[in-house]
């Protein structure tokens, strides 16, 4: 496992997952009924963007530097951008943060006092920083499992509303095939629960094969949304990301007609790329 989150940590494509997964948070809040969010691969938690490894690649200079210099904020994003300002200690962003919230942090931050979250983190060093930073809270389990293996151990939740998150770092060959899987194990043990799967953008076959395969195996409603911010002719590179979302909430899609544009405004620095919101 090479992989480490904090090399790319506030870069575009965490604005855009951490956003959504914040609207998806929104809709579970619109009723009183607890609910429960499941991180199957949850990284550290909470990002020190002057360590070094943020410095050494900046990445953040995509992502959450042209979202804070941006104006006019939907409605939407909101909660999103309290969560940055929360666990910056500061009530409004009005200079660089030093601190970026994950998506554990970011939900953290949007749970009531009858919600709870389940985290999954494998990387040995990893998992202990996400204990940290969960340390004595009630409502936060963190698990040093396979995220895999978590879908098959926790689902469903006794509350039996919530959102699934799965965003593995796509170091494996065969993680499209392991993600399918995975759903389609997580949806025979819970079929009502949201499920929201991030995926890279660098080669668009692979992609749509990935997208025709979901759409082939699981007989739900999906709603896919992508935004890129670079020419898709560059190879090997990361163009834009997307979410496939099965079982997507009430409105969701003209919620995210109204945010995904708005965001691909203000990350596209040279109007590149674009953006889309869909049912497949
Ligand atoms: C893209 S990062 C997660 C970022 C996090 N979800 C966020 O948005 O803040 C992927 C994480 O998955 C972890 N990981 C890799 N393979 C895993 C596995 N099989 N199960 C659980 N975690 C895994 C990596 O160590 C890394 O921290």
């Amino acid at each position: 496992m090479n992989y480490r989150h904090i090399y790319h940590a506030g870069i575009f494509a965490d604005i855009f997952k951490h956003a959504i997964v914040s609207v998806l948070i929104q809709s579970l809040l619109s009723k009183e009924k607890p609910f429960c969010y499941v991180d199957t691969h949850a990284g550290i938690g909470l990002y020190d963007l002057q360590q070094a490894a943020a410095q050494k690649t900046q990445e953040y200079a995509t992502g959450l530097v042209p979202l804070l210099r941006a104006e006019n904020y939907p409605a939407l994003l909101k909660p999103y951008l309290a969560a940055i300002a929360a666990y910056n200690k500061v009530d409004n962003i009005t200079v660089m943060p030093r601190y970026y919230p994950g998506s554990p942090c970011v939900v953290r931050h949007l749970l009531r006092e009858q919600d709870r979250m389940i985290l999954s983190e494998l990387h040995q060093e990893d998992v202990k920083y996400l204990k940290q930073v969960f340390w004595n809270d009630k409502q936060v389990a963190v698990h040093h499992v396979d995220g895999y293996q978590a879908i098959k151990a926790f689902l469903p939740p006794k509350e039996r509303r919530g959102l699934v998150l799965i965003d593995p770092p796509y170091e494996q060959e065969n993680e499209f095939a392991k993600i399918i899987d995975a759903l389609v194990m997580g949806l025979q043990q819970w079929e009502t629960g949201v499920y929201a799967v991030w995926y890279p953008l660098k080669d668009r076959m692979i992609t749509n094969h990935f997208l025709r395969k979901i759409k082939t195996r699981v007989d739900k409603e999906i709603l896919v949304t992508e935004l890129t911010i670079y020419s898709t002719e560059i190879k090997n590179t990361l163009n834009g990301c997307g979410m496939v979302i099965v079982n997507p909430p009430w409105q969701l899609e003209e919620k995210l007609n109204a945010l995904v544009p708005w965001l691909w405004n203000v990350l596209s620095l040279n109007k590149q790329g674009g953006c889309r919101v869909e049912f497949i």
